[in-house]
């Protein structure tokens, strides 16, 4: 048998698309919103290619041009200007929810990033106790659900608690459940990594965690990259405990994981393609060195062939560019 093989369905531009398995849908994205308290005018994200800060009045004008653009999924960090020990006042993201419910119903798609490290004043995903050496679980479960409950009542879609307090999602989905909000979906991150792809958010939400001593970082509650099991643990009990999406986290870095459990646990799974991973691409186009649409279009087909049914993507709104 002479000849060609395996080259045959690539030799056509028509044939490749006939064979492709996995397909790219802008509709298949979600893009996050950082919407900040007290800003004068709106700021970009250090970085990153076309992602905000956004003021009240620059995040509906944002929402309006990325539904111009096809993308109508949302993941909103409301960055509040006061920052507290506890009895946080989740007033500012609130009120930013009722506005976008306001002005576009059922038109867009809104999740709520549920965490306190925007709102607490040491940057921590949760409260610290009386000695401040230690993320209390309890405490900060208790804050969660008070934070999750406010945007569900105010109308969001989904919430997606980031923190990685054990517990909180079934506190979180009973909570709900109690207070007549039994239709909110909760997107979990499951398999959250402490990871080093988090740097511009950490800017974007102004919530780098600062409490000295032994609290430098999130590694006491984020999964230790090179525990994998601890994700498969951390998602099992999450879809026990009532989720209804999980979420592995950074993307790019963690293909194995999302492979492994979206094969094993059947629910909707999430990629949450991370800022310093957009960066990294935003960098390699910006300095000559890598196609931007090209760079874009692998990273999320991967993603997509790991297991992602979604994707949370800093650049969901220039897909159609890139993927034209
Ligand atoms: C906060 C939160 C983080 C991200 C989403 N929610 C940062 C962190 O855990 O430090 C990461 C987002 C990104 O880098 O794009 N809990
Ligand atoms: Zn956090």
């Amino acid at each position: 048998m002479a000849g060609l093989s395996l080259r045959r369905t690539r030799l056509a531009a028509a044939t490749r698309e006939l064979v492709r398995e996995v397909d790219l849908d802008p509709r298949k994205l979600i893009q996050p919103l950082f919407v900040v308290e007290g800003l004068a005018a709106r700021e970009p994200v250090p970085g990153l290619s076309d992602v905000w800060r956004d003021t009240p009045e620059s995040l509906a004008r944002q929402v309006e041009a990325d539904l111009a653009a096809g993308v109508d999924k949302f993941l909103l960090f409301g960055v509040p200007e006061t920052r507290r020990e506890q009895s946080f006042d989740h007033g500012f993201t609130v009120a930013q929810i009722e506005v976008l419910r306001r002005r576009f119903g059922s038109g867009i798609w809104l999740a709520a990033d549920i965490c306190l490290c925007a709102a607490t004043s040491h940057g921590h995903c949760g409260l610290l106790n009386e000695a401040r050496d230690h993320v209390d679980n309890g405490a900060s479960v208790a804050a969660l659900v008070d934070y999750a409950l406010a945007c569900a009542t105010a109308g969001v879609d989904c919430v997606a608690p980031s923190d990685m307090m054990d517990g909180r999602i079934g506190a979180i989905r009973t909570a709900l459940q109690a207070a007549g909000l039994g239709r909110t979906l909760l997107m979990s991150y499951a398999a959250k990594f402490h990871s080093a792809f988090y740097g511009p958010f950490r800017l974007a939400a102004d919530s780098a965690p600062a409490a000295g001593g032994a609290l430098q970082d999130r590694a006491s509650y984020q999964i230790d990259p090179a525990r994998p099991t601890d994700a498969r643990r951390s998602a099992q009990r999450d879809a026990d405990e009532g989720a209804d999406i999980l979420m592995v986290k950074p993307g790019l870095p963690c293909l194995d994981v999302l492979r492994d459990l979206s094969a094993s646990i059947p629910l909707p799974w999430a990629a949450y393609q991370t800022s310093g991973e957009q960066a990294a691409l935003d960098l390699l186009a910006a300095n000559g060195l890598g196609d931007a649409a090209r760079l874009q279009r692998e990273t999320w087909i991967a993603l997509r062939r790991a297991g992602a049914d979604m994707i949370i993507s800093y650049a969901a709104r220039r897909a159609r560019t890139l993927l034209a």
